[in-house]
Parts: structure tokens; C-alpha cells; sequence
């Protein structure tokens, strides 16, 4: 399918129409005013993997500000000129476009710096204050500032504090400061509403910008364009026609080297609390009066309110978890999660949850969404699938419609990214013989171009002063709210209720248990 014609989108979301902080270029993009990025945790591997190659490729599109200037705070000590060349050196193995423009990078470095810095010492922080000064001046900044925590969970709220303490945050608009927040957001209802009151306390709700980098893929954003662009789907996308949803984030990878943080955490505070309840809010939300962030939003959390609470005392019903054991992937032996380096031996973290739920609302009442996340899956999939209702009658029985299967929509988050439908068809031929085919939307074929990277657009996106793709405090308190109690419900089970697979499996029979007391199946991707 090929595009029939692009249109301009009369929306702030797209377009900045009533954002104070955004000007339009003539492209119709959004265009951020100069600023400061400061970026704590530069060492890191998300500084060197994403956030540079963001920025870099923004300027290769000439959408980073200009004047800009971009600061690595870490601990260790490193000069100006020696961080560049590590960046550099990056972006050549990192940037979606290479080092597509020496001309562009050396622009981008000449505004490149390095401050170290101790996080817990205060004087850390007067000294970054000061540098900041200085670069402002010398390159003509306002004094808009955008901090990015690249930091470990436990250190936001203090740097938070510091950042406060020491004047490089204000509450006042002119000149701005935002505060970037990388997941997780705590690690339950209680130390997310407590890590939201830190915050709080130092920024107002809309200086902060909780990042969840699925919010930021093109298909994600594309959902609200799909559901409220489209005249067709709206009617039918409800409990009339809808007998199920199913969201599956499967990867192939295993907990590779993060066995510290992923061992506490689980995939369901990994991918679920936060990725799959979002793709779940904007597949059931309600039409937002507006497309800016407060509206969109706002309709996302009533979703979130709306899903009907899985109680402790439920848990066996309602939800599968489990473990991979050793297997293989593309012909290859892979350790079991156990063995996997930094693992304890004994760890009964779950790799894979599958978990039953409805939205309890006028639109979904009844309708069961399965949501399912994995790691060490047969394949890497995100899918999105919808599955209507039969016909109330059939006409075709017997051999002819025996290989009928309900309507499908499976919007393809990753990769493969597109939208498919399925709908039964007649075979050629004199025998009325029935069959499902697939009207398949690609966006390789149908766009022709690359889509940028999630961190770009929300990058750019909190440099404009655009949250609507960032989670606002509400969204996290109630997504804790329905996660809370499964977690606690299976600590009460213990690793008794832990089920394992074979790595490079499709998950746990448990699973299909869950779905299959319905009379349902999961979708094979
Ligand atoms: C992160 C999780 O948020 O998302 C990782 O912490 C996971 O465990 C990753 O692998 C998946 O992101 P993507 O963009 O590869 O689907």
C-alpha cells in the first residue's frame, strides 16, 4: 500500500500550535528553542548507544537548536576533547546514519563538554553550575536547560534534590528546566507515589519527563492516528464487535548483562507495568478532546483506572509467570537464566508473564485482553492483535468453511512494522472453498524511509516542551495500583508458582492453560 497523499496534522501534538516553547519550521516539524542538555550518567552505555546518536541525528535533520549545547556530567574524570573523541567514536558504531556528515558532527562537538562530578557531594553541583554559566555565555545560551537522569533508580530523587538545591532547576518558565526520568518509576504503588512527592517537591508536574521509549516509536504514536484519523475502525472497536485483545512483547534476548537490575525487577515491572499498559491505555482509550498532553493523557489513566483489579487471592487464575530454562535460539545452545552470569543460582525472578484482564468501561465490558511479555522467545514480536467477533450466522458449513478464522487487525509494532488485517476469502475455483488471507500495510514499502529512533522524537519532543508521549505522574500511580497486588500476590505463592520453558520456546504451558480456559488460543507470530 502506498500513501495517497501526506496531509499537515492540525494538531499541537504534530504541529505546536499552542505551545508557547515550539515554532514550526516550514516542514511543519517542531522546532525547540536554544538550550542546555545536561546529561548525568555520560559514561553510560544509553549515553553513548542512544542518547548521542539522538541528538547527532537531529542535527543531521536541523532540528537540534542552534545555539545547543550538550553536557556529560559522570564521576570519572575525562577532558572536553577526549569525551568528544569517545563520542565520536560512537556514533560511528551507534548513529542510525553513521557519521553521515563530519561537517554536521563537528558542529555538534564544538558545543560537546564534559564536567565530572560526584553525585551525592553538593560542591559537585555548584562547580556544574558554574561550568553551565560559563558555556551558557559562550554560546550565547538563554539558560533552557534539559537534565537527562541516565542514572541508576536509587540516585534520581537525590540528584533530583541537588539539582534544586543547588539553582540549576527553577520553577519558573523562562528560562525553562525539565528533568528527563528514565524507568523504572519505584517499584510499586508505594515507592512510585514516594519517588512522584520527591520529585514533586523540586519540579512542577510538567518539568518532568518520564520516558518509556515505547511511547516514542512511530507505530506506537501511529495507534492514535489509526484509531481517530480513520472514520471505519471507531465504530467497531468496542465490545459489540471485539472478542479479544492480545499485547505480546516477546525477545529473543535474554537478561544479557543487566542480571543486577533485572533480577530484582522481573519482566513484569521490566516490560508490563510500563510498556504493555501503555500500549494497552492507547489501544482502549476513549477519543482525547484535543491532541495535546494533558487530553491524551487524561484518557489513558481512566483506562488504567478501569482495569479491573487482580486481588492476591487471584493470581493462579489470572496470571502464568516463569522462568527460561537452557534451549536454543537459532540453532544455538542458550543457558538457562540461572546460569546466566550474575544470576543467583536460586533466583525465582520471572523472565515471562502472561496475565488475563479487562477494562472494565462501557466500550470493553467483557472483553478479555491477554497481555504477554518474554524473554528468550522464539522470535523478537510486539504486537498489538484484535479479534472481532464471528458472524452471528454462518452460511458456509461443512469442508467449505472449515478453514474460516475470525477477523484479525495485528498492528506490528516491531519489526515487520505495519497493520494487517485478516478476513476469510473464497479460493479460485468451482468449489466453494474458504480461506483467511491477510490486506497487509508495511511501513518500509508504503513510506520509503527509515523511521527515526523513539529517542529522537522524544528527545526533540522535551526539548519543545511536548509531554503528551512522556507518562505523567497518575498514569504511573495507577499503573502500580494494578500491578502492585499480582506482584504481591505471587511473592504470598513464592517460587512454588514459577513455571519455566526452554529458551526459544513460545513461553510456559502455563500460559497457554490461561488462555486456552477460554476457549482461546494465543496468536503465533
Ligand atoms: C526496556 C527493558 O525498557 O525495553 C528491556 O528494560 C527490554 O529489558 C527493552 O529489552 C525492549 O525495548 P525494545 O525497544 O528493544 O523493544
Amino acid at each position: 500500500m502506498a500513501p495517497a497523499e501526506t496531509a499537515a496534522v492540525d494538531a499541537p501534538w504534530f504541529q505546536g500550535l499552542q505551545n508557547p516553547f515550539r515554532e514550526s519550521t516550514s516542514s511543519g516539524t517542531h522546532r525547540a528553542e536554544p538550550c542546555t542538555v545536561v546529561i548525568f550518567g555520560a559514561s553510560g552505555d544509553l549515553t553513548k548507544r542512544k542518547l548521542l546518536p539522538a541528538l547527532y541525528n537531529l542535527a543531521l535533520d536541523g532540528l537540534l537548536p542552534n545555539p545547543a549545547a550538550i553536557v556529560g556530567v559522570a564521576r570519572r574524570p575525562v577532558s572536553h576533547d577526549d569525551f568528544r573523541s569517545q563520542m565520536r567514536e560512537a556514533m560511528g558504531q551507534f548513529s542510525r546514519r553513521r557519521l553521515a556528515s563530519a561537517e554536521v558532527w563537528d558542529r555538534v562537538a564544538a558545543g560537546l563538554y564534559y564536567v565530572p562530578g560526584e553525585f551525592s557531594e553538593q560542591s559537585a553541583f555548584v562547580r556544574l553550575r558554574e561550568s553551565l554559566e560559563q558555556i551558557e555565555k559562550e554560546r550565547g545560551l538563554p539558560g533552557n536547560r534539559l537534565f537527562y537522569l541516565a542514572i541508576p533508580p536509587e540516585q534520581i530523587a537525590t540528584v533530583v534534590k541537588q539539582l534544586g538545591a543547588a539553582g540549576l532547576v527553577s520553577r519558573e518558565s523562562r528560562p525553562w528546566s525539565r528533568v528527563i526520568v528514565e524507568k523504572p518509576f519505584g517499584t510499586d504503588l508505594a515507592s512510585g507515589q514516594r519517588l512522584n512527592a520527591e520529585l514533586g517537591s523540586v519540579l512542577r508536574e510538567d518539568q518532568i519527563y518520564r520516558i518509556d521509549h515505547y511511547l516514542g516509536k512511530e507505530t506506537v504514536q501511529n495507534l492514535l492516528v489509526f484509531r481517530f484519523a480513520n472514520g471505519i475502525f471507531e465504530p467497531i472497536w468496542n465490545q459489540k464487535y471485539v472478542d479479544q485483545v492480545q499485547i505480546t512483547v516477546a525477545e529473543t534476548v535474554g537478561v544479557e548483562s543487566r542480571a543486577g537490575y533485572f533480577d530484582k525487577a522481573g519482566i513484569t515491572r521490566d516490560i508490563i507495568q510500563n510498556h504493555v499498559l501503555q500500549l494497552l491505555s492507547l489501544v482502549a482509550m476513549e477519543p482525547p478532546v484535543a491532541l495535546d498532553a494533558d487530553a491524551v493523557r487524561d484518557e489513558k489513566v481512566k483506562v488504567l483506572r478501569a482495569l479491573r483489579p487482580i486481588r492476591a487471592e487471584s493470581v493462579a487464575s489470572e496470571t502464568a509467570r516463569a522462568q527460561y530454562g537452557a534451549g536454543a535460539l537459532s540453532g544455538k545452545a542458550v543457558p538457562a537464566y540461572t546460569s546466566e552470569p550474575g544470576v543467583p543460582a536460586a533466583s525465582a525472578t520471572e523472565t515471562y508473564a502472561a496475565i488475563r484482564c479487562y477494562v472494565d468501561n462501557w466500550r470493553w465490558s467483557g472483553v478479555p485482553f491477554y497481555l504477554r511479555a518474554g524473554k528468550r522467545l522464539a522470535r523478537r514480536a510486539t504486537e498489538i492483535s484484535i479479534q472481532f467477533k464471528s458472524p452471528p450466522h454462518s452460511l458456509f458449513r461443512g469442508p467449505a468453511s472449515s478453514r474460516m478464522e475470525p477477523n484479525v487487525l495485528a498492528v506490528r509494532i516491531q519489526p515487520d512494522e505495519g497493520i494487517s488485517l485478516r478476513f476469510t476469502s473464497k479460493v479460485p475455483g468451482p468449489s466453494p472453498t474458504l480461506q483467511p488471507v491477510r490486506m497487509d500495510f508495511l511501513y518500509g514499502t508504503s513510506f520509503g524511509v527509515e523511521p527515526p529512533e523513539a529517542y529522537e522524537r522524544l528527545l526533540l519532543d522535551s526539548m519543545v516542551g511536548d509531554s503528551t508521549l512522556f507518562t505523567r505522574s497518575d498514569e504511573v500511580e495507577q499503573a502500580w495500583r494494578f500491578v502492585t497486588p499480582i506482584l504481591e500476590g505471587w511473592q504470598q505463592l513464592g517460587a512454588h508458582g514459577v513455571d519455566s520453558y526452554p529458551a526459544g520456546s513460545w513461553g510456559p504451558r502455563s500460559a497457554d492453560d490461561l488462555i486456552a480456559h477460554d476457549g482461546r488460543s494465543w496468536r503465533r507470530l
